[in-house]
């Protein structure tokens, strides 16, 4: 997704920018362009492509100065091409602009420009922004920003510079995170804390509305009305080693390897053992509330969708509660049934997902309680929701998600056990619950222990042009994920079902050449899926099964298999995956795909 990065003080602007661009180069794009002040006239660069073209056009014709803005786009309106890279200039080249988001009244916005004579040089949305200050500038550049916004409909991140206003970038926040960086003589902009952390840890993070005046003395932040905020300012922890690849050779490997630690992390001094049952600090929900809960509503994207799947299992299993769950894309378009006594539970990795935002939104206005749980510390749903619960696993930088499953799972987990344990589990069952959560990390670490044999299948299957992904109960969420993570970085089709769902369609695709993985630990359903196995290798697939340990039922009947430890039936999904991951990471690097940005996808999907 597109990254905003930008910088004014007394170094050069562009080793920054660039830097601070290549840092956001996992959240995936197709273009990039820098655009600096220098001796009041604006200098410019775009390529189409990696960081490393733009620096090459950069080589050959330099840009100097020391106030810039830079971005990396992810093409939504018109093609991956440079003149569609970011930054637009105005009619007369004296405005700058980089945005992310959408501008959805571009087009009524661009016939009107035209209509005044302008000419328009992109397919872009973002190009009716530069006209617009240029039209509007009759003063100072935030006055033209301040103006310019209240024509424009739709969502934003943007930073704009103009050299009739030199010495300061004007930046803006509307449904697109921003943040400005705060230094000794010198200030900065970046939409993702990670571009700018090796310069300053203090940060203030804007809210929507707000404009933010930089300059390399100083800065302000103007609300929606253009009145002056005190802004918080705050400290961001993340470690910088943390962001970068420790000695593994993709992002995804390391962020699979680290899970007995997230998982770890997650539960830190929340699960309490003794009593079956959890802490959670920042709910917001006191006991009556909690008591009061009539039903619950799981709504977010992708794979933190396929967590909710398994979080409502626990909620209706352990709590006794009706669960919807809904894709946060259909919830916000629905007429959803909400009643004040209506939990709708968020998630999300990165907390920025444009869907799962609203979503939570809608639901927030039709006056349901929301409770995020979310990765990212500070982001836009953890700042909005009612209530939260940080998944505390550290930063993700690949695309494809991994930890922040398994972090999900258990967070939900955790909100699950407490809730069952005031509406009537016994502590019994509640500490059997919490002994299986606590031995998590350690049965995590033994099936990482035991990844060549994953390895080993994946070499076996390299060149298979399709998959098939069953489970049944909880592990039918885990066929899904399975499946996702498959086709996202090996581009290779799969598809995930419930096991015996499979005789209604999906049999028909049955043949030799068919690799099936079955998601079979031993649980209550385990010999229902046995028998699914059956009708598959009566059919001549070939069966890759994820099992569990000392499982006899399934000897001579699979082609291959991984065994995990056991645990309770609603926390095997948080075993079950790591294998899966596994599995796509090593089909995907033996066929040579960009495993850590993948092709078309974004980290953090901020549009609609
Ligand atoms: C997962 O591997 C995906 N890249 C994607 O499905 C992701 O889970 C989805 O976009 C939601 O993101 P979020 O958790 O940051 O909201």
């Amino acid at each position: 997704m597109c990254g905003i990065i930008g910088y004014v003080g007394g170094k050069p602007a562009v080793p920054f920018l660039l830097e601070g661009l290549r840092r956001m180069e996992y959240r995936g794009y197709d273009s990039a362009g820098v655009a600096v002040l220098h001796d009041g006239a604006l200098g410019d660069c775009r390529a189409a492509g990696k960081i490393a073209r733009l620096e090459a056009a950069l080589n050959t014709t330099p840009v100097t100065g020391s106030c810039g803005i830079g971005h990396t786009r992810w093409a939504t309106h018109g093609p991956p091409v440079e003149r569609n890279a970011h930054p637009h200039r105005s009619q007369d080249g004296t405005v700058a602009v980089v945005h992310n988001g959408i501008i959805e009244n571009a087009n009524a916005l661009r016939v009107l420009l035209q209509g005044k004579g302008y000419q328009f040089r992109s397919d872009t949305d973002t190009e009716v922004v530069a006209h617009l200050v240029q039209e509007l500038m009759n003063g100072s550049l935030e006055e033209a920003v301040l103006a310019a916004l209240r024509e424009v409909e739709g969502t934003y991140g943007l930073a704009i510079v103009s050299s009739r206003d030199p010495g300061k970038i004007v930046a803006a926040r509307k449904g697109s995170p921003l943040l400005v960086g705060i230094g000794d003589g010198e200030h900065f902009l970046a939409s993702d804390a990670s571009a700018i952390l090796a310069h300053t840890r203090q940060v203030v993070y804007l809210h929507d509305g707000d404009v933010a005046v930089i300059e390399a003395g100083g800065y302000r932040v103007l609300d929606a009305s253009a009145a002056p905020r005190t802004p918080k300012v705050d400290r961001i922890e993340w470690d910088q080693a943390a962001i970068e690849r420790g000695g593994y050779p993709h992002f995804m490997l390391k962020e699979i390897f680290e899970q007995p630690q997230t998982v770890e992390n997650t539960m830190r001094g929340r699960l309490i053992v003794e009593d079956g049952t959890s802490k959670l600090g920042g709910l917001n929900l006191s006991h009556e509330q909690l008591m009061a809960i009539d039903n619950v509503i799981i709504t977010a994207c992708g794979t933190s969708w396929h967590s909710a799947l398994i979080g409502e299992m626990m909620i209706e299993e352990w709590c006794r509660l009706p669960v919807e769950v809904e894709y946060a894309s259909e919830f916000r378009y629905k007429n959803p049934i909400v009643g004040p006594n209506t939990l709708c539970i968020v998630i999300s990795q990165s907390g920025e997902t444009a869907d799962t935002l609203a979503a939570m939104r809608e639901a927030k206005r039709r006056g349901a309680r929301t409770l995020g749980l979310v990765n990212v510390v500070g982001s836009t749903i953890a700042r909005e929701d009612d209530g939260g619960v940080y998944l505390h696993a550290g930063p993700e930088i690949g695309v494809a998600s991994t930890k922040a499953f398994t972090s999900q799972v258990v967070a939900l987990a955790l909100f699950a056990l407490k809730l069952a344990r005031k509406r009537g589990m016994s502590v019994t069952r509640g500490m059997e619950i919490a002994r299986a959560l606590h031995a998590l990390p350690a049965q995590i670490q033994d099936v990482l222990d035991r990844s060549e044999q994953v390895e080993h299948i994946a070499e076996e299957f390299k060149r298979a042009p399709n998959f098939l992904y069953l489970g049944r109960g909880a592990n039918f969420p885990v066929a899904l994920e399975g499946a996702l993570k498959l086709k996202e970085i090996s581009y290779i089709h799969a598809e995930g079902y419930p096991a015996a769902e499979m005789k209604h369609g999906p049999i028909a695709l049955i043949d030799e050449m068919m690799p099936v993985v079955f998601v079979a630990p031993h649980d209550a359903v385990f010999d229902k899926v046995v028998s699914n196995i059956q009708e598959v290798k009566a059919r001549k697939g070939t069966v890759i099964a994820i099992t569990s340990r000392g499982e006899p039922a399934l000897d001579g009947l699979v082609d291959y298999e991984f065994r995990i430890p056991e645990t309770v039936d609603l926390l095997m999904p948080v075993l079950a995956s790591v294998p899966l991951q596994l599995l796509a990471y090593y089909i995907a690097v033996k066929r040579g795909s960009n495993v850590d940005q993948p092709r078309n996808l974004a980290k953090s999907v901020t549009v609609e």
